[in-house]
């Protein structure tokens, strides 16, 4: 089978480049040429493990290429992929005017049957735009071509989006005619035989579980970010409630880890974008609504354990970050706790040294030198007047106290994910802050 991609972002790459190890022959394409230069040069412009290597294995193969032509790209394709940006409007609803475009030039440039597949997140009804506007573009041709719509959301998670691609939980697909849900299953027929179930369902419902899916996820979040604060005015602990709670099958124990509060491209975007579809149909989301209300709050959690712990004066205190990144194994920081905490402190005249893994030059790219930034997580504790674990990067968790207690200047850890264990932090004499445990 031959594909296109349309699109090279994290969704767009990644899904192209696991077509291709399934031995599809897959061309990935987009508008910005010196990205497909680097590309072509085997450099990747996203960190996610594992995902260098195999591109350029499929590249050696010759099933995966890059190109800025979507005309050439699809003069073989069965399927093409819309993998673009659905960037936030001012009022929180997806701007669909890249997939559009997208679904457009096919319009203009197919010769052939092919399934136009949503893959990007995009609001219910968009397939539905999508199809009129490829027809659009048939009817000014005076074509009459045949074509279909499909939508394939894609469920991965940054920092482990190989696995999730090529060992999903699920494959969720909408189609509304047999020749689409054929030309389907055929390219998804590796995870068929391998058992992965493959839900085929209509088209809204398919753009619907998507959005109901990280919605819930982000529910959970922020239902236990709103409990570990509770438990903190009660004296309860948090993880004992987590693991008490998790471990009844019907709640499950995956997603209900208290911390900073949600970011990440997804989350933040698709409760924002389901919120405001549920309001322009009428019958608004009130527990999605609480849960980004919520959530916003979370993200200023650790700041006011900090003043407080300060007596509301941080004025030239030095504070030592370790982790920037919106979670672990990515470099990713869209929405990224961090950069609100880091704002705040600013504000109040704070000095910030901070360290992550792989976040540090993105960073730089956000906001600057208004922070330093270490070579490794010791150096950014040297003077500090306490450290604030916002990341729960692996290499955070074990650290070496003894060092740490000679750099900083007092032994204060905010920490933000509960990395620690509260009678280690008593045993080593640190004042301990974290979320939703003992003070
Ligand atoms: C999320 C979903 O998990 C994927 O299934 C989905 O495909 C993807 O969005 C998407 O829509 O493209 P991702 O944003 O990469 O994936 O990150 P997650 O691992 O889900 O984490 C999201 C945020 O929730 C992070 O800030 C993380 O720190 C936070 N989180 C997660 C918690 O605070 N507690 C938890 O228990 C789990």
């Amino acid at each position: 089978m031959n594909i296109t991609i349309v699109g090279t972002g994290y969704v767009g790459l990644v899904s192209g480049t696991c077509f291709a190890e399934t031995g599809i022959t897959v061309t990935c394409v987009d508008v910005d040429q010196k990205k497909i230069d680097n590309l072509n040069k085997g450099i990747i412009p996203i960190y996610e493990p594992g995902l260098t290597p195999m591109v350029t294995r499929n590249m050696e193969k010759g099933r995966l290429s890059f190109s800025t032509s979507l005309k050439d790209s699809i003069t073989e394709a069965d399927a093409v992929f819309i993998a673009v940006g659905t960037p936030p409007d001012e009022d929180g609803s997806a701007d669909l005017q890249y997939v559009l475009g997208v679904a457009r030039e096919i319009g203009k440039h197919a010769q052939h049957y092919m399934v136009v597949v949503t893959k990007s997140t995009v609001p219910i009804g968009t397939a539905k735009k999508v199809k009129a506007a490829v027809q659009d573009e048939l009817d000014k041709r005076n074509s009459d071509l045949t074509f279909d719509v499909a939508s394939n959301p894609e469920f991965l998670k940054e920092g482990a989006a190989i696995d999730d691609f090529l060992k999903p939980d699920r494959v969720v697909i909408g189609t509304e005619s047999e020749k689409a849900q054929k030309a389907m299953k055929r390219l998804y027929k590796p995870f068929l035989m391998n058992n992965h179930p493959v839900i085929f369902m209509d088209i809204p419902s398919a753009e619907m579980t998507k959005y109901a899916a990280n919605s819930m996820l982000a529910t959970k979040i922020s239902f236990m970010n709103d409990i570990a604060n509770l438990c903190e005015i009660v004296g309860a602990d948090v993880n004992n409630v987590r693991k008490g709670i998790g471990s009844d099958s019907r709640i499950g124990n995956k997603f209900i880890y208290p911390g900073t509060g949600y970011g990440g491209s997804c989350f933040p975007k698709d409760v924002q974008a389901l919120v405001k579809t549920s309001e322009q149909m009428g019958h608004p989301l009130e527990i999605l609504k609480s849960v980004e209300l919520v959530n916003n709050r979370q993200k200023s959690v650790l700041y006011k354990k900090i003043m407080s712990h300060f007596n509301g004066d941080i004025k030239g205190k030095r504070f030592g970050i370790w982790g920037l990144s919106f979670k672990p194994n990515t470099d990713d920081m869209r929405e990224a706790p961090a950069l609100v905490v880091i704002d705040k402190l600013l504000k109040e005249g704070a000095e910030i040294v901070a360290y992550d893994p792989v976040a540090m030059e993105e960073c730089e790219r956000r906001i600057g030198d208004s922070v330093q930034y270490a070579k490794d997580q010791y150096e950014a504790l040297i003077d500090a007047d306490a450290l604030i674990v916002i990341t729960e990067w692996n290499e955070f968790k074990v650290p070496n106290f003894r060092v740490m207690e000679k750099l900083l200047k007092n032994k204060i850890i905010f920490d933000g994910r509960n990395i620690y264990d509260i009678e280690e932090m008593k045993d080593n004499e640190y004042t301990y802050y974290s979320i939703g445990r003992e003070v």
